[in-house]
């Protein structure tokens, strides 16, 4: 049920919110696949609460938030779970229908994530980012999602996370750090799909692809990848679909789903 709003748009700090619109928070929206998602979204008509760890140097969002009413900036970094805890808090009112982790990170150039390179200090900041935060905006905005209409909480995974396409390609890169820590939040977000369940929330395990990013440059893969803008209509689409009967489900963004 979604919380009483009494006018059809209220104005608050600058946020046009359409009382009957969906609402989507996204981590790590400041470039890459979720600035993409923030700005579909927001031309969707959802209202957008696009978070960043530093938004006062986040340029590109802020011109995006000056055009679109429905977009509100919010800071967090998603391995602190104190400010975690404080954004859930400041938005106690607010129901967020598609809470949407996609905030990432490689862990470093893919020659330090060799046998023998590991630099386990970075394992553990990418464990936070890539895992443990997720884990920790779910368990602290699922009254959030719980209250609202669509009830979807959903991760940005990555293909490289699945063991059965552990195989040799003249492509192949160990990335331990990257794919330990997606494999785990695959894990934690498909056990979480049956935990939530009874309440009608639904869980998505979202690959987006190859795509052309910060990461796929730092990943040794540059010039490889599709534009954020077809990755990130496709795992709209994927968000689109996701219910009950897709529920945990790890899924590429063209609706194809990953062997685990
Ligand atoms: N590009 C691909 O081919 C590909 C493939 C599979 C999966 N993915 C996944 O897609 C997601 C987005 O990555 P991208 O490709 O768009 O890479 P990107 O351009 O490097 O963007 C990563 C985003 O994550 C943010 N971030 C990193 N650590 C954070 C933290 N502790 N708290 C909050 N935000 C944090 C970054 O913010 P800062 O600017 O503050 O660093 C940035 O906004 C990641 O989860 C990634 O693993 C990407």
């Amino acid at each position: 049920m979604r919380f009483p709003l009494v006018a059809a748009t209220v104005v608050a700090m600058g946020w046009s919110v359409a009382a009957d619109a969906a609402t989507v928070l996204i981590t790590g929206s400041n470039r890459g696949i979720g600035l993409e998602l923030a700005r579909q979204y927001a031309d969707l008509g959802w209202n957008v609460i696009a978070t960043s760890r530093t938004p006062d140097d986040d340029i590109d969002l802020q011109t995006l938030a000056s055009k679109h009413g429905n977009l509100r900036i919010e800071a967090l970094d998603v391995s602190d779970h104190d400010q975690i805890e404080a954004l859930a808090a400041k938005l106690t009112d607010t129901p967020i229908d598609v809470l949407m982790n996609n905030a990432g990170i490689l862990g470093g150039e893919p020659d330090v994530q060799t046998i023998g390179n590991i630099d386990f200090q970075s394992m553990e900041q990418v464990y936070k980012t890539n895992a443990i935060g997720p884990m920790k905006m779910a368990e602290a905005f699922l009254e959030h999602v719980a209250a609202s209409d669509q009830k979807k909480i959903a991760v940005i995974t990555s293909g490289t996370a699945s063991l059965t396409n552990v195989r040799p390609s003249p492509f192949y890169k160990a990335l331990y750090l990257y794919r330990m820590s997606k494999t785990a939040i695959n894990m934690g977000y498909r056990a979480l799909s049956l935990e939530v369940a009874p309440q009608g929330i639904s869980v998505g395990i979202l690959a987006p692809g190859v795509v052309e990013t910060r990461l796929l440059q730092q990943a040794g893969y540059g010039g490889m990848g599709m534009t954020t803008e077809d990755s990130v209509t496709g795992v709209i689409r994927n968000v689109e679909n996701l219910g009950p009967e897709t529920s945990g489900q790890y899924i590429l963004h063209n609706g194809k789903t990953v062997p685990w």
